[in-house]
């Protein structure tokens, strides 16, 4: 299965993947990382791919419309023409599956339908609860420890026209302990994440081909 990753930030999930596809070995591992896709060209997910030699595209509204036009978009806008533009990527690549590892952007339009049952996204908190617009990173922490949840985890969901709503393939629980902070919790889920991450891709892969 080609996929492509999709990233925003430090790409510790991407290097959760790469690392697993470089221990099995490509007859084994049931997915294989063709690109790595980022919407801001600070993102540290591209260097991770850089340095894993594998092809890399910055997705940023400004790298698409041009800074003048980008400026001046409504944020549907800019979630539109990212979403075309990784469509014509994914078209490109031959991509048969795309993972949201820590994206920001929101997808929207068409490619939504044509990798329909084929988008999965880690979000680090236990869904349906702490999702949502807004409900991304260290706001999710936030709300987890502001409701005085026992435990918190990350899911691993299919993507739909919604926001965090497609169908939940698996989740990883943890303790919230009564000194957690935003860094201790978030520390505590990322080590589940990364274990998920790569179990999701697998189950995505079994349910496609197998
Ligand atoms: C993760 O916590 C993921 O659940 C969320 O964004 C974060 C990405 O972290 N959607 P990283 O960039 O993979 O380190």
């Amino acid at each position: 299965m080609n996929i492509a990753v999709l990233a925003s930030g430090g790409g510790t999930n991407l290097q959760a993947l790469i690392d697993n596809e470089k221990s099995l070995g490509p007859s084994f591992c049931p997915y294989y990382i063709s690109c790595v896709f980022c919407d801001k060209k600070s993102s540290y997910a591209l260097q991770r791919a850089e340095k894993a030699q594998i092809s890399s595209e910055v997705v940023s509204p400004y790298a698409i419309m041009g800074s003048e036009i980008a400026k001046n978009a409504s944020q549907s806008e800019k979630r539109l023409a990212v979403s075309n533009r990784c469509l014509e990527l994914c078209t490109s690549y031959n991509i048969d599956a795309v993972v949201l590892a820590g994206f920001l952007t929101v997808l929207a339009g068409p490619f939504l339908d044509k990798y329909s049952g084929r988008i999965i996204n880690i979000h680090p908190a236990l869904l349906p609860k702490f999702g949502g617009e807004g409900m991304w990173g260290n706001n999710v922490h936030r709300a987890v420890l502001a409701a005085q949840e026992k435990e918190s985890g990350c899911t691993i969901h299919l993507v739909d026209h919604g926001c965090d709503t497609g169908r939940i393939l698996l989740q990883k629980k943890v303790p919230v302990l009564a000194d957690d902070t935003v860094e201790s919790l978030y520390a505590r889920i990322a080590i589940e994440e990364h274990k998920a991450i790569v179990e999701g891709v697998t189950l995505l892969a079994n349910e496609l081909y197998y």
